[in-house]
């Protein structure tokens, strides 16, 4: 009996020494969303029952190997039983109440997380090789910054322009595989910000050789602020074609691979880009001028500078540009005579 004693007392501490160290040991990143809370929850039970179960088989065999090992001189087998239909039913009935209250308590937790507000701000995720691109439909505004209004849910309806990624911030828990495909491949994702900053999207699925630099800034404000951004975002462009250009050139992730300081990138920097011609991969010089440039926007496969690959930057801009918005893009390369 003592020894029963002992052992549910080491147990007890080990599973609170346990729980209390895993729970409080920063694992998580900031909790950032409604969704995270309940998430977070349920990450948190199943820590504490791991602990329980984890301390329950370590400090039995630990207590058994000390206690009961062999003394010097004793050449007795141990005692042993065999059969115990008690202990039979115990281990498989308290087992199988966990289980199915894990499976009521997970159910609860999806439903929270998937929980509809007809209230919800939406938001067109556009994926591609590898940027992300944000629409707001309510309004009109494109960005490449995620800005989100805080303790307001967000729907997400993703989709791809080539390949599957998938849309994670760790700071909002949830995570959604983004699609190619038609309408019916859209997928949604509701994430309620409950803490206003700055975090990343982060693409999760493998998707190319520069998948890991597939991000993007969430950013996440107070809601008046969230209204001044959007309104500005969505504004027609009445300024000047270079001015207008860099806009585009900011809002559909151009910049995500052609750099503006000259360092390297998937697609030749466009620092300089004025000063003369480009050496293309066949060994034959170009005159850079409003043509080229237009034809490698629409027809990226048309021409390739040395030193790049073919089939990287996508080809559809054609579709996603408007020409208006292609001659601005061009007036703002023109631009570029800087060393
Ligand atoms: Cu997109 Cu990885």
């Amino acid at each position: 009996m003592i020894h029963f004693i002992i052992v549910g007392i080491l147990v007890i501490v080990s599973t609170l020494l346990m729980g209390y160290g895993l729970i409080n040991a920063d694992l998580f990143p900031t909790q950032a969303s409604q969704q995270a809370v309940a998430i977070d929850q349920l990450f948190h039970v199943h820590i504490w029952l791991i602990s329980f179960f984890v301390s329950l088989i370590v400090v039995f065999i630990l207590y058994s190997l000390v206690v009961f090992r062999r003394r010097r001189g004793d050449e007795s087998d141990g005692k042993y039983f065999e059969g115990n239909a008690k202990l039979e039913l115990y281990w498989t009935a308290i087992p199988l109440v966990i289980v199915i209250g894990l499976a009521v308590f997970g159910a609860g937790t999806l439903s929270d997380v998937e929980r509809r507000d007809p209230g919800a701000l939406e938001v067109n995720v556009i994926a591609q090789q590898w940027s992300w691109r944000f629409e707001y439909p309510e309004t009109g505004a494109v960005s490449n910054q995620l800005y989100l209004p805080v303790n307001r849910q967000v729907l997400l309806r993703m989709r791809s322009q080539d390949v599957i990624h998938s849309f994670w911030v760790p700071e909002f828990r949830v995570k959604q595989d983004v699609l190619p495909g038609d309408e019916s491949f859209v997928r949604e994702l509701r994430i309620t910000p409950n803490e206003e900053g700055e975090f990343k999207v982060r693409c999760a699925e493998l998707c190319g050789t520069e998948h890991y630099a597939m991000l993007a800034d969430v950013i996440v404000v107070p809601p008046a602020e969230f209204e001044t951004w959007v309104t500005a975002q969505a504004a027609e462009c009445d300024e000047d074609d270079a001015v207008c250009g860099k806009r585009w050139v900011n809002q559909y992730g151009c910049l995500s691979c052609h750099s503006l300081d000259g360092s390297s990138g998937t697609g030749p920097t466009w620092q300089g880009l004025m000063t003369g011609t480009e050496m293309m991969d066949d060994g034959t010089p170009i005159n850079v001028d409003a043509i080229y440039l237009h034809e490698s926007i629409v027809d990226p496969n048309a021409k390739i500078v040395e030193g790049f690959q073919p089939n990287v930057m996508p080809g559809n801009f054609a579709e996603q540009l408007t020409e208006e918005q292609i001659n601005q893009i061009v007036a703002f390369l023109l631009t570029q005579t800087g060393e």
